[in-house]
């Protein structure tokens, strides 16, 4: 056993791919060290290190090419650590998190000053979640320290929704990536913060602006980009493929030939089938957001000229879903 891991640290440190693997001693031991290491959320796979420690914090940044203005998200393994990291707690957001936690949803709460400002990019607010995956839940149970975890791709582009993703882009760069399977929801979380007590959703996701106002009441809608985004997630250029996106409209220029389409349901008439993907022939919104991420980064892998990208009904997590596909979609939108 030692002498694996005596290995596997080797194989890393002569600059070679990281490992891909369940054993959460190995991943544990890593972070301990203050090293970046991929691990499995329901949503997408994170780029994990320690929350409390500036270097591996700044590791998680250098490994993703991240932009330092650009605050990540604080994982929590249990409830009663809401309070250990953020203060002035509006009820709502207990609320909140006795409702969805384990589950995709992010709360923006004032940090406590054991977050440091590397995390937050100097906001003197915290994104805390707990994710809801075993693996990671018992990963954050083992640990001494909350776990500091951006979506594990390079930065703007789409995000990984399997330990193998996270090894095609960042494999190099990384020790260890925890394989937990492919991502059930597929979509990152909710993004919600408070103001005057009052949630506001800055990211939307399968927790819906509906499911937030049956628990907390009110909420508002501020997902729109803008120079000074509170969530980069925001941005309008973000979660895109290399490959231009286009979404799909009536009168559109293209060649079949070398043209990709996503699709909810039905499939393009003149597009080779090989080049189409379904998001959910069976209407399922929860089978089309787990399917999204992967759909863009096949097709892209078959670099073709364009792609398009049909909208869904734009309601719930509907919306949830086009808001990434405009994103990914280059203008005009
Ligand atoms: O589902 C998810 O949330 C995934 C998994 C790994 O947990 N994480 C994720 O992280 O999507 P990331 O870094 O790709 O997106 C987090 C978003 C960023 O756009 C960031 O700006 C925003 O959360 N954010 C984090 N802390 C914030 C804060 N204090 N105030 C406003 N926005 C914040
Ligand atoms: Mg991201």
């Amino acid at each position: 056993m030692a002498g694996w891991r005596a290995l596997g640290n080797l194989i890393y440190l002569c600059g070679m791919q990281a490992e891909i693997g369940t054993d959460l001693a190995r991943a544990a031991q890593w972070l301990r060290q203050g090293e970046c290491v991929g691990i499995p959320t329901e949503t997408v796979y994170g780029l994990g290190a320690n929350a409390l420690d500036r270097d591996a914090v700044a590791r998680i940044f250098r490994a993703k090419d991240r932009p330092d203005f650009d605050p990540l998200i604080v994982h929590i393994g249990r409830l009663e650590d809401l309070d250990t990291f953020a203060r002035e707690v509006p009820d709502t957001a207990r609320q909140l998190a006795a409702a969805f936690w384990p589950g995709p949803l992010t709360l923006i709460l004032p940090r406590r000053t054991l977050i440091p400002y590397e995390v937050t990019s100097g906001l003197d607010t915290v994104g805390l979640r707990m994710p809801r995956h075993p693996l990671t839940l018992e990963l954050l149970s083992s640990l001494e320290f909350p776990l500091a975890a951006p979506s594990a791709n390079p930065f703007g582009y789409v995000s990984p929704t399997t330990a193998q993703h996270v090894a095609d882009q960042l494999g190099s760069r990384i020790p260890y990536i925890l394989d937990g399977g492919a991502c059930a929801v597929g979509i990152e979380s909710t993004i919600v913060g408070f103001e005057d007590k009052q949630p506001v959703i800055y990211r939307q996701g399968i927790i819906t602006r509906e499911m937030v106002e049956t628990v907390a009441g009110p909420t508002r809608l501020q997902v729109s980009a803008s120079s000074n985004p509170k969530a980069p997630g925001m941005l309008l250029s973000h979660y895109a493929p290399h490959t231009p996106v286009f979404i799909l409209q009536e009168e559109m220029d293209f060649h079949p030939q070398r043209t990709g389409f996503i699709g909810f349901r039905q499939p393009h008439g003149s597009i080779p089938v090989t080049q189409q993907y379904l998001l959910a022939e069976d209407g399922d919104m929860y089978t089309a957001a787990r399917s999204f991420y992967a759909a863009l980064r096949h097709l892209d892998g078959l670099r073709l000229e364009k792609i398009l990208i049909e909208l869904l009904p734009d309601e719930g997590i509907g919306a949830a879903i086009n808001d990434r596909i405009r994103r990914a979609a280059t203008l005009p939108h």
